[in-house]
Parts: structure tokens; sequence; C-alpha cells
């Protein structure tokens, strides 16, 4: 009897080591490299008010690597013989490379091989949405680097612009995402922008009879076609997905979806389904405060998803490259 309850305690803490072992914690740097963190921030409190849109690269970067085989900077890696995730269009994201570059290169000269380029990635989107004005999220840490990135891996995780409610929900379901994070992640579609050829299909050739998209508010889409994406195949125009607001992360991208103005089908299909348009209105007649509360739990979710912890993965020397 008394032997048994022994047993169970030492399962329990068992249990209780792996299960820490394979969870990210806040401050995991604390002792390995204590100004980590600190460097981070500083580098975009200085350089990100000159470069406010990067902060919209960076969220979305962040999104990217987590859904391909985790958040584990696999979105980092330079193509070698096979293409990389990197290469996936449409690829804005491209300008961000630079900055987490420069950042991992400081905290190298800092702490050498301590610091994941997959922890870097998830603390330069907080810090760089939090010195542009909106939410602030925890950001535990712990992450390992991967040591694959695959285009193909990009093409069938990442949703789609031209994605349906259906498809949306599953492929947020593969990463253990539910509706609920859909409405709100896609919240930040409040700033930033997008490339006319990521959606220029609604304008011109919805069906493939020459038509326009029926849930595009369609004075809205003879606006964009008029002043912005002026024929199918314009494929260097920028378009701000949340006009007149692209910068400041508010609740007006809701806004803009209620009204059919949203710019994407996958914005559209908020619409489409009782539960993310029950909860699109609900977030519209809530304050901003409960807005950021709300992202901040589900973005908190997705920095977490299938993240290479312990002895899996590796610290990497060079964001770009695997280390030999
Ligand atoms: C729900 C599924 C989603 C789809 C289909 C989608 C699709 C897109 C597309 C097509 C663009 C324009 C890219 C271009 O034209 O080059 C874009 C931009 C953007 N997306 Fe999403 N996205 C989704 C979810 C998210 C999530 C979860 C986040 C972050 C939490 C996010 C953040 C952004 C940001 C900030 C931009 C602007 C990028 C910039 O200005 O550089 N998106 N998205
Ligand atoms: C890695 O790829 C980026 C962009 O994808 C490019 O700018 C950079 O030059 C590449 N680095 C090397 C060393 O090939
Ligand atoms: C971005 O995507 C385009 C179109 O697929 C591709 O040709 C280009 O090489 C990509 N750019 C980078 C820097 O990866
Ligand atoms: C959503 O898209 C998928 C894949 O294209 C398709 O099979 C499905 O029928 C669509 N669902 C709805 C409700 O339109
Ligand atoms: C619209 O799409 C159809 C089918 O893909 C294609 O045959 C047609 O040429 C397209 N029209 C335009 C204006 O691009
Ligand atoms: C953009 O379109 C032009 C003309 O259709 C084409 O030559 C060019 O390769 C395209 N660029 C990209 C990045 O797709």
């Amino acid at each position: 009897m008394k032997m048994s309850n022994y047993f169970k305690v030492l399962i329990l803490c068992l249990l209780a080591v792996a299960s820490t072992q394979a969870q990210l914690q806040l401050g995991f740097y604390t002792y390995s490299c204590p100004s980590a963190e600190q460097i981070i921030q500083n580098f975009v409190h200085e350089h990100i008010h000159n470069a406010p849109s990067l902060a919209a690269t960076l969220i979305r970067m962040h999104f990217h690597d987590c859904f391909v085989r985790g958040c584990d900077a696999s979105i980092l890696l330079n193509s070698t013989n096979k293409q990389a995730e990197k290469d996936a269009p449409p690829n804005l994201t491209v300008r961000g490379f630079d900055f987490i570059d420069r950042i991992k290169s400081l905290v190298e000269a800092e702490c050498p091989g301590v610091v994941s380029c997959a922890d870097i990635i998830a603390l330069t989107a907080r810090d760089s949405i939090a010195a542009t004005g909106g939410p602030y999220w925890k950001v535990p840490t712990g992450r390992r680097d991967g040591v694959i990135s695959n285009l193909v891996e990009a093409r069938n995780n990442i949703p789609a612009p031209f994605h349906n409610i259906t498809t949306l929900q599953s492929r947020f379901a593969n990463q253990g995402l539910d509706l609920r994070d859909l409405v709100l992640l896609s919240g930040a579609h409040t700033i930033g922008i997008s490339l006319c050829t990521s959606f220029s299909n609604r304008l011109y050739n919805f069906t493939g009879k020459g038509d326009q998209d029926p849930s595009l508010d369609s004075e809205y889409a003879t606006n964009l076609k008029t002043f912005k994406c002026k024929n199918i195949n314009d494929n260097t125009t920028i378009v701000e997905m949340d006009p007149g607001s692209r910068k400041t992360f508010d609740l007006s991208y809701y806004n803009q979806v209620v009204k059919r103005r949203g710019l994407f089908e996958s914005d559209s299909a908020l619409l489409k389904n009782s539960v993310t348009k029950a909860l699109v209105t609900q977030l519209l007649h809530g304050s901003l405060e409960n807005f950021y509360a709300e992202f901040a739990k589900s973005i908190e979710k997705m920095g977490q998803i299938k993240v290479k912890t312990g002895s899996h993965g590796e610290i990497r020397k060079h964001c770009a490259f695997v280390n030999s």
C-alpha cells in the first residue's frame, strides 16, 4: 500500500520533469544570457520608428514560421538544393530577414550559441508590435531551431488568401488553433499591406468568367480597380489592407470585414460562419483593451505551436543556415 504510493509520487515527479522539459518558460535565458531579451527590445526600439511597416512584416513572419513545422525559425533558412519556405510566394516577408539577422548577430556577440533564431523571431515580433503602439503579449522562451525548410510544406500549411472558411478552419485546426483564434489572429490584418496579385482575381476574374467576387463590396471593388490594381496582372502595386489605418493596431479591420471590404476571401470568410461572424460583431462592440487581451491569448497559443525544446533541434549560429 505504502509502496504503491511511493511509486505514484515517483511517477508524478517524473511526469512533471518531463513536461517542464517539453515546455517553454518565461525568461528561459535569465541565467544563460541575461541580456538577450533587452538586446532585442533595444534594437527594436532604436530601429522600428524609422521603419514601422516592418512590424507588420515581422508578426507575419512569426505566423508563417509557426504554421510550418512549428515555431522553429525554419522560415529563415535559405534554400540549398531544395526550395525553402522563404521562396514561397507571396513573400513580402523578405524585408524582415535582414532585421532578424542583425539582431541575431548582436545576441551572438553577447552569448554565442545560446539564443535560438526561433525565440528571436517570437520576441522581435512582439516587441515590434508593442513599439508601434499595438498589443503586448507574453513570450515564454526556450524554442530551438529546426533544420528543415520546405516550400511544399509551406504551401500545404499556410492559409491562402483565396481559402474559404472550411479550409481556414482546418488549416488552423491542424495547428491546434480554433475559430476564435482564426478571428483574432486575422485581426493582424489591421496593419500592413498586400500586393494586388494576392486578391486581384476577386476584382477581375472570380469564377473564370471575367466576373467580380459578389461578397466584396462593389463600390470598394470599383475603387480598387480604378486607383490601385488596374489590371489582373499587376504584381507590383501594394494596397493597405485596412485603408487609412494601416499603421494602427485597432478594431477597424473588423469594421472593414463587416462592411464587406475585407481584402481577401479569407477575410470575407469570417462572415460566412455563425461562430466567426458573432465573434467579429462581439469584438466590434467591445473595447480596444478587450481586443488586445483576446489577441494576446491567441498569439501566445500560436507561439507555442509544435515547438522544439530540450534536446530537439539546435541553436543555429546563423539564422539562414543550419549548423554544419
Ligand atoms: C487567416 C489566414 C490568413 C491569410 C489567408 C493571410 C493572407 C495574407 C496575405 C495574402 C497577405 C498579403 C501578402 C502579400 O501580398 O505579399 C497578408 C499580409 C499580412 N498578414 Fe496575413 N493572412 C492570414 C493570417 C494572418 C495572421 C494569423 C497574421 C498574424 C498574426 C497575419 C498577419 C499579416 C500581416 C501583418 C500582413 C501585412 C504584411 C506586411 O505589411 O508586410 N496574417 N496576409
Ligand atoms: C539568403 O537568402 C536571402 C533572401 O532570401 C538573401 O538575401 C541572402 O543573400 C542569402 N544568403 C546567402 C549567404 O546566400
Ligand atoms: C519571392 O517569390 C517570387 C515568386 O515566387 C520568387 O520568384 C522570388 O525568388 C522570391 N523572392 C525571394 C527573395 O525569395
Ligand atoms: C471550400 O474549399 C474546398 C477546397 O477548395 C472545397 O472542397 C469546399 O467545397 C469549399 N467549401 C465551401 C463551403 O465552399
Ligand atoms: C479568366 O479566367 C479564365 C479561366 O481561368 C481564363 O480563360 C480567362 O482568360 C480569364 N480572363 C481574364 C481577363 O484574365
Ligand atoms: C510580374 O509581371 C511581369 C509581367 O507580367 C513579369 O514579367 C514578372 O516576372 C512578374 N514578376 C513577379 C515577381 O512575379
